[in-house]
């Protein structure tokens, strides 16, 4: 583990994502990503952008593919809700000794030594661990390790970015956060030739019929906006490989069949139903559940004598 001394502290090093990414495809997205991460002067400052998109679309490959053309090391942060602000930067850990040693994380060894860090699925993090790093994601570019007792300002070649998934949680981010966490790059769902490339390229042992059969699914899912992503389709067609080698009698459609309704449920087999019924749901007026009532009703029961909307004459 490489260790670095800063302000005579002595901090143990992350080590960089190692395994690398292709990026299949949608280079707009990548486009936009590298535009972020370019400097056009040496007063200028990097941008750190949300990558955003359904599950699994591929927004953490975007940033590894994409820290790999800039032939820089890529640092993962995975975030949850529990991620607090020491784990963000630096962890002290006591060793047999009795001794205390200081550990960086990801995030901090990428702004040490000039890497990329991705913060992966940054929507899920509390304001609380968000507020650590507001200096290092704005004009200041540093940031403050309470634990440590040292202060770092970020290598020049530091850049950043936030995956994000499209779902209410990432409203939980407070504007003074988000304001530091721009632009916004989508990534969507892949064209046909492209995903088909993509699951080729990461189960290259199967043969095209399969593949055919699972980018016929999910490119109708896609049509639909339905959120079945690239990665159910990679799952699904791993397990359909694994039961094809125990019962090689079997059909590939009904395996593959089987493998979805087994990941995605029941209804994934029938994409037309699910369609129609979130339509259906989408063209109900808001208003529709609500049940005719009169204000009479509102404080009398319905027969009451004294109810004026009451259905039944008083006698
Ligand atoms: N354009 C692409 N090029 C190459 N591989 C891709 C591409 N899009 C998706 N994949 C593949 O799809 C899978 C899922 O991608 P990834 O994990 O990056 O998705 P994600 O959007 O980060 O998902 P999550 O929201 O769950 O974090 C990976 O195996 C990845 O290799
Ligand atoms: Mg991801």
């Amino acid at each position: 583990m490489k260790t670095i001394s800063i302000d005579n502290v002595e901090l143990h090093l992350s080590h960089p994502h190692a395994k690398s990414a292709q990026w299949i495809g949608q280079e707009e997205a990548q486009r936009q990503l590298l535009a972020c991460w370019l400097t056009v002067d040496e007063r200028d400052l990097p941008l750190v952008p949300r990558i955003i998109g359904h599950p699994g679309v591929g927004k953490t490959t975007l940033a590894i593919a994409t820290a790999q053309e800039r032939k820089q090391d890529i640092y993962i942060m995975q975030c949850t809700a529990d991620t607090r602000p020491e784990d963000l930067l630096v962890t002290p850990v006591l060793s047999e000794q009795g001794a205390i040693s200081y550990h960086a994380s990801p995030l901090l060894s990428a702004v040490i030594t000039g890497g990329v860090a991705v913060l992966d699925e940054g929507n899920r993090m509390s304001e609380k661990s968000w507020a650590s790093l507001a200096g290092l994601f704005d004009y200041r570019r540093t940031v403050e390790s309470i634990i440590a007792g040292i202060t770092i300002t970020a290598h020049s070649e530091f850049r950043a970015a936030v995956t994000m998934n499209e779902d209410e949680s990432t409203f939980e981010i407070p504007d003074y956060i988000m304001s530091r966490l721009q632009p916004g790059i989508e990534v969507g769902f892949p064209s046909r030739e492209d995903e088909l490339q993509i699951l080729s390229y990461n189960i290259p042992f199967c043969k095209e019929e399969l593949l055919n059969l699972c980018v016929d699914f999910l490119q109708q899912a896609h049509g639909y906006d339905l959120p079945y992503s690239i990665r159910d389709g990679i799952n699904a067609i791993r397990y359909t490989l694994k039961q094809k080698k125990q019962q090689p009698q079997e059909e590939d459609k009904k395996l593959f069949e089987n493998a979805i309704k087994q990941i995605l449920g029941n209804e994934a087999l029938d994409l037309d139903s699910i369609a129609e019924k979130r339509k259906a749901s989408q063209n109900q007026s808001p208003y529709d559940d609500i049940p005719d009532v009169n204000l009479g009703n509102l404080f009398f029961p319905d027969n009451d004598l004294l109810n004026p909307d009451s259905p039944e004459e008083p006698e």
